[in-house]
């Protein structure tokens, strides 16, 4: 269906010429040079606002950038997006996350069915479970109402909800705890299980295959902690429900099918969130919240399907997050939260964003020999001012970062906020202007000579801002859909298939080789001799 590969269109090559005459230009001078520039270069809705002016970009690169765009297909590919082609080439699926966040009122056919009714079924029956939850009509097996919900997932059946549960804890429901179990390794589960009441916990498994070793695991141990703790096999279908599309192997853990909230393979796990997946999301901070984050991520999905490119933030957030990749060959990005509370952004859009387009096969699988997905990560600020920033600063490699803060605080306490937001401003600020010899010796005319050097700030180095009113479900919402979307226009212009994922196939297919060699004390040979050397060595240790 589309298959045009980016370098050999003209515009690709125009960008290249391009990149040559610019790449020396000043990032500061082009805002010194025209004070316009930040109105040019910057777009807004009702409660957002995308600055990209501090970016080594001009008219020209903006022009080039979005021409590529076009000769890609690009918005033929967002068309597509909405309605339901089979964009998972390889899995021979759509992509409908959008569809999940949809209207009544909306139509999404796929395979002959208009799949709106059943998503919007299958949110009446999370309001429902939410709003018996919160009136304190959900019993467990003593009679005693819950007030702790445990999610059991890894991946995109955790981060999603994670991410979200953390960045609106203002908004959890007062007397309802809610905690993320993901790791195999025991220790997460067995610091949760030491300071839950069994009698007044639930426990979500949610997996979309109801295979995944690390959440089958889980929820198997969290399965035997309860019954030993209440005495009966009974008691599992008191305190287990299931989100997954495999309804047989749900009833097979052990859940009644009234206790399974569906989803379909229409929708990526990392992309899941605003499914099923998300009942955590419902439990911790109340369905009517649940559903403005579900407006949110639509209001920018009819901003993405309806603006044209040149104005459209998801699509300017990817070109030019592609000319720092492929022209500037800048190879990590930072994302940096000014909120503590949205400290597992970063961590959510690694999976986004890394799991989606870190391939070198295109859509036909033939091999690429362009550059793909940057390395994604990041922390909140102000933290990450007392970790990397010195070598975003002074470092050898140019770190291209998206700056994202908050006009209105959470929890307002004193001046916090407006020194949290200097820092914010003044870092953007820093990064672009640097600072020179001479304004060294100007501030500190007493410098020592042997100083100086290390006092001076090359600058030149490119951010994007983005600046929201203030945290809320709604605008939550935005922003998680806006970067769904750059993720998916990035994977449209480097033609990839940014749904699936066999790069995580083989890790877990060598640990299903190496699992039953663990399980005894025999030496091991039938590796290379690294790995047997290793186990071997582990099998020493652990005596
Ligand atoms: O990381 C691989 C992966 O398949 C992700 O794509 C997915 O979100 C995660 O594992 C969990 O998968 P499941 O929801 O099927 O347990």
């Amino acid at each position: 269906m589309f298959s045009t590969n980016p370098t050999q269109t003209t515009a690709w090559k125009n960008l290249l010429a391009h990149y040559e005459l610019i790449k020396e230009e000043s990032i500061a001078n082009r805002l010194t040079d025209n004070c316009s520039r930040f109105e040019n270069f910057s777009l807004s809705t009702e409660e957002l606002l995308f600055d990209f002016s501090k970016n080594n970009i001009s008219s020209k690169t903006v022009d080039l950038l979005t021409e590529l765009a076009k000769q890609c297909g690009l918005v033929g590919q967002i068309e597509a997006l909405y309605s339901g082609a089979i964009l998972n080439t390889s899995e021979k699926r759509s992509a409908l996350h959008t569809a999940l966040r949809s209207s009544h009122s909306d139509e999404v056919v796929v395979d002959g069915e208009n799949i709106i009714p059943k998503i919007h079924q299958e949110l009446h029956k999370i309001k429902k479970f939410s709003n018996k939850l919160h009136e304190g009509d959900l019993l467990g097996f003593t009679g005693k109402p819950i007030d702790t919900v445990v999610n059991i997932g890894v991946g995109g059946s955790d981060l999603g909800p994670l991410m979200v549960v953390e960045s609106l804890k203002p908004y959890q429901v007062k007397g309802i705890s809610t905690h993320f179990i993901s790791n195999v390794d025991g220790s997460l589960l067995s610091e949760i299980l030491g300071e839950i009441n069994p009698e007044t916990t639930l426990f979500l498994v949610a997996s979309k295959t109801f295979t995944t070793q690390e959440t089958m695991t889980n929820a198997f141990s969290a399965r035997v902690w309860l019954i030993n703790a209440l005495g009966s096999e009974v008691a599992v279908n008191r305190h287990f429900v299931a989100m997954s599309t495999q309804k047989d192997k749900v009833m097979e853990f052990g859940v009644s099918e009234d206790n399974i909230f569906t989803f379909w393979d229409w929708v990526g796990g990392r992309y899941s969130l605003w499914s099923s997946i998300g009942l955590s999301i419902s439990l911790s901070i109340g369905h009517d919240n649940f559903s403005q984050l579900l407006a949110g991520a639509k209001e920018m999905d009819v901003h993405f399907r309806s603006q044209k490119l040149e104005t459209n933030i998801p699509v300017m957030m990817a070109l030019i997050s592609i000319w720092n990749v492929n022209f500037n060959g800048y190879g990590t990005e930072a994302i940096l939260p000014y909120s503590h509370d949205m400290q597992y952004f970063p961590m959510y859009l690694q999976q986004l964003g890394m799991e989606s387009n870190g391939k070198t096969l295109d859509r036909n699988g033939k091999s690429i020999a362009y550059a793909t997905s940057p390395v994604i990560w990041g922390e909140c600020g102000t933290n990450g001012q007392h970790s990397f920033y010195q070598l975003i600063h002074q470092g050898s490699q140019k770190i291209p970062c998206d700056f994202i803060g908050f006009a209105q605080s959470q929890h307002p306490v004193g001046d916090h906020h407006e020194k949290l937001m200097a820092n914010f401003f003044a870092q953007t600020e820093g990064l672009m202007n640097g600072k020179t010899e001479a304004l060294v010796r100007q501030e500190s005319p007493l410098v020592s000579e042997d100083l100086v050097p290390f006092k001076v700030f090359k600058g030149g180095v490119p951010t994007n801002t983005i600046l929201m009113k203030e945290l809320s479900p709604k605008n939550l919402g935005a922003l998680i859909s806006m970067y769904e979307h750059k993720t998916f226009v990035q994977g449209a212009i480097w033609n990839i298939n940014s749904f699936d994922q066999w790069g995580v196939e083989l890790g877990k297919n060598l640990a299903n080789t190496i699992l039953p060699e663990l399980k005894n004390e025999h030496e091991i040979s039938s590796h290379d001799c690294s790995t047997n050397g290793l186990i071997n060595q582990y099998k020493e240790f652990r005596k």
